[in-house]
């Protein structure tokens, strides 16, 4: 039996559509937090390939999901690149800032097969304990992204640091997008090798940008990725997350890369987006992941409408961001439910 996203992105629409959810292994799981309290940090969380085949599966086996997707993080990239990354308690990632010529110069050239192997053996561990109808999901932050974590240091409301230096800096600027296009192609194929079925690219801080920086920091390097992927990989299916961004950025970005998938935001206009894009590629998206928390008859609503904005296209249903700690699971039971018919 052919997984439903696997058919969708491989050109089926579906009756009902096929369901996972961002961050679908995460705190408001309570076998993640006691989980997560054991592992002690996030980072060694992520690196423990017994412990994140645990807790990636660990949503599988609560929810009829069609898909799971590796635990495991966009900055472990960077940090595989010899960059220190740790996690504040309650705050969020912390890097060793990139932001000099030295500092960028003295990333490692290729990943630490210490650091990678790691997520390809977790892999392996969850495709032997995944049921053979639930699809395994590889991802990466895309380069704009995750130099915006790197220059910084940290997350910002606006990654205002990276905005800067990409301007008043520009060569800087692309020698890291390009270190880290290098990296991230790398590992999205070692990921397909370990035994990923297809690959998400996370571009959460697309839509700080104008277009023409758009452009020049999500588009092409993003594009070059998927050149790279596909030409070891090519039947390999990707799913775009360039979050924030309007349709005529969708339709650009989705015409470069050639993606299989545009995942959208809760902000997204939705008619337009099945206007101008799905007859290009699947949509995945977009519920609010604050409606999640809501639940009830205003989740109901809410689900409805997405489900008859994109009936008939192809469609992956998910949130429009991440789910959040404070939801209650019986709403993610209850979406489950309503989506699956
Ligand atoms: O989706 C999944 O279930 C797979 C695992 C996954 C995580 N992070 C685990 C995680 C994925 C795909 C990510 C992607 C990620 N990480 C993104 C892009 C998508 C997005 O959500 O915008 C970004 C920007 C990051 C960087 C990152 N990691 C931040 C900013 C934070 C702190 C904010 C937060 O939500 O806590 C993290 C931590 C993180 N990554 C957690 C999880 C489950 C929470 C850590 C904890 O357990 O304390």
């Amino acid at each position: 039996m052919r997984n439903p996203i696997l058919g969708v992105l491989g050109g089926e629409s579906q009756a009902r559509p096929p369901i996972w959810m961002m961050r679908q292994a995460g705190r408001y799981l309570p076998e993640y937090r006691a989980v997560r309290a054991k592992a002690g940090d996030f980072v060694t969380l992520c690196l423990t390939p017994e412990l994140a085949a645990e807790v990636t599966l660990q949503p599988i086996r609560r929810f009829p999901f069609d898909a799971a997707i590796i635990f495991s993080d966009i900055l472990i990239v960077p940090y595989a690149l010899g960059i220190k990354l740790w996690f504040e308690e309650g705050e969020g990632p912390r890097l060793e800032p990139v932001a000099t010529e030295a500092a960028a110069q003295a990333m490692r050239r290729d990943l630490d097969r210490n650091v990678v192997t790691r997520v390809y053996e977790a892999i392996g561990r969850v495709r032997a304990d995944l049921p053979k109808e639930t699809a395994l999901i590889g991802f990466c932050g895309a380069p704009w992204t995750v130099a915006s974590y790197m220059v910084a240091g940290r997350g910002t409301p606006d990654q205002g640091p990276a905005r800067k230096l990409a301007g008043s800096d520009p060569e800087l600027f692309q020698a890291i997008i390009e270190r880290l296009v290098d990296a991230t192609a790398e590992h999205l194929i070692g990921q397909l090798d370990a035994g990923a079925d297809f690959l998400q690219l996370f571009d959460t801080w697309a839509g700080v940008l104008d277009d023409q920086a758009f452009e020049q920091w999500c588009v092409k390097p993003s594009a070059e990725i998927v050149r790279r992927v596909r030409a070891k990989k090519p039947d390999a299916k990707i799913i775009l997350f360039p979050k924030g961004i309007s349709v005529a950025n969708m339709e650009k970005i989705v015409a470069a890369c050639g993606g299989d998938a545009i995942s959208i935001d809760m902000q997204a206009d939705r008619k337009a987006v099945r206007a101008r894009l799905s007859d290009r590629c699947a949509v995945q998206g977009n519920l609010d992941p604050d409606i999640l928390i809501e639940g009830g008859p205003a989740l109901d609503r809410a689900i409805d409408a997405i489900l008859e904005d994109f009936g008939g296209i192809r469609h992956i249903f998910n949130l429009g961001h991440g789910i959040k700690p404070q939801t209650p699971i019986e709403n993610v039971e209850r979406m489950i439910a309503r989506v699956k018919g």
